[in-house]
């Protein structure tokens, strides 16, 4: 089992979260639910009074994988599905967060085609089911950058979903007795330059949402979603002048989703987008980002955080348990990453600044 992630210190410490269900026993005299398929799709949810004991199991949060050949981002992935596939606890599936292909907005359509396909023959190599939740960069030309005609017939959504066989942007479903939904966030606007996105869930599919939850009944449950409700960008780059809902990278109807977790018990939202792995707690519900795959879109790391993904831990009593694990992967920069190099260098003066500080305190005593 690879080490677990901290990213405050780019140590291999144990990094445990844990949290106890508030819900109360889940109703006995289960009915067996159905297997579930690698590509679920939005279904009529069982009952919540049939809902089974909650099981225990693990599954794994892998986001922002953004896959590429440049940097050599597909071999990144590739480690990274090999420190999944060696893990001691086999992970029964895995929800995957968002931004998948490297980028669909303003690359060319074959190369965005190819990141597709690595994608599915790189994340088909972990053996298991997995979900996918769409990410910005997964959705084909919604921006002024866009590289493809609008009247392109793979506009959109459209291409990424038929060549990932993905039949709904947004769907749920069970697993030993918990539930899951994915969510789609890349909610569609209307620019000077034809369809853009803002991050916003929208109230049609928050509603399907609140009855898929209520449907689900007593059923601890865990939601995806790819730009996160909650991210403190403002205080983790300390400045007081980021806006607490900064545009493009919070949702914007955060508290309307906030609501529905709440009166349906939530166990968690998992997040990702910003790259920079966080956790906060608010009214019950834990609000999970992600270690992003690619780190720094595979050029090293982002704000002190490498490459890595989460490791979830399901357990028959309805607890939910976390670790965040790195894996072993080197950023193998292109000749024109300059930026990247002086960025990476200054991250680690920084870090080596750390030890000695930390160091020099110590000696004090
Ligand atoms: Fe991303």
């Amino acid at each position: 089992m690879p080490s677990p992630y901290n990213p405050a210190m780019d140590t291999h410490t144990i990094n445990r979260r844990k949290f106890l269900a508030t819900t109360t026993a889940v109703a006995a005299g289960a009915l067996a639910l159905p297997g579930v398929t690698r590509q679920a799709s939005a279904s009529t949810p069982t009952p919540g009074t049939s809902a089974t004991q909650p099981g225990s199991f693990d599954f794994i949060h892998l986001t922002d994988m953004h896959v590429t050949t440049r940097r050599k981002g597909d071999q990144g992935y590739r480690k990274c599905v090999e420190s999944v596939l060696g893990m001691k606890n086999k992970p029964e599936f895995a929800l995957m967060g968002g931004d998948l292909a490297f980028d669909g907005l303003y690359t060319p359509k074959a190369k965005y085609v190819e990141q597709v396909r690595l994608y599915k023959e790189i994340s088909d190599s972990l053996g298991m089911p997995y979900y996918n939740c769409m990410g910005n960069h997964d959705v084909l030309g919604w921006s002024g950058r866009r590289k493809v005609q609008a009247t392109d017939p793979d506009f959109g959504k459209k291409y990424i979903m038929d060549a990932l066989q993905w039949d709904r942007p947004y769907y749920s479903f069970d697993h030993n007795g918990w539930h899951f939904a994915v969510l789609d966030c890349i909610y569609p606007t209307q620019e000077d330059h034809g369809t853009g996105y803002e991050p916003r869930i929208g109230d049609e599919q928050l509603q399907w949402l609140a009855y898929d939850l209520g449907a689900a009944g007593d059923r601890p449950k865990v939601v995806m979603t790819h730009i996160a409700a909650f991210c403190n960008r403002a205080q983790i780059r300390g400045d007081p002048e980021i806006s607490g809902m900064p545009p493009g990278i919070v949702l914007r109807d955060t508290a309307k989703l906030q609501a529905v977790l709440e009166r349906h018990n939530v166990k968690a939202l998992l997040q990702g987008h910003t790259h920079r792995p966080e956790e906060y707690r608010w009214r019950g519900v834990w609000y999970i980002t992600s270690p992003a795959v690619s780190g720094a879109w595979w050029a090293g790391d982002f704000t002190g955080a490498g490459p890595g993904y989460t490791v979830f831990h399901c357990g028959a009593d309805g607890e939910l348990t976390w670790d965040m694990l790195p894996y072993d992967w080197d950023a193998q920069l292109e000749l024109d990453d300059d930026r990247e190099r002086e960025r990476n260098a200054k991250a680690h003066a920084k870090r080596e600044d750390q030890v000695r500080l930390r160091d020099l305190e110590r000696a004090v005593h």
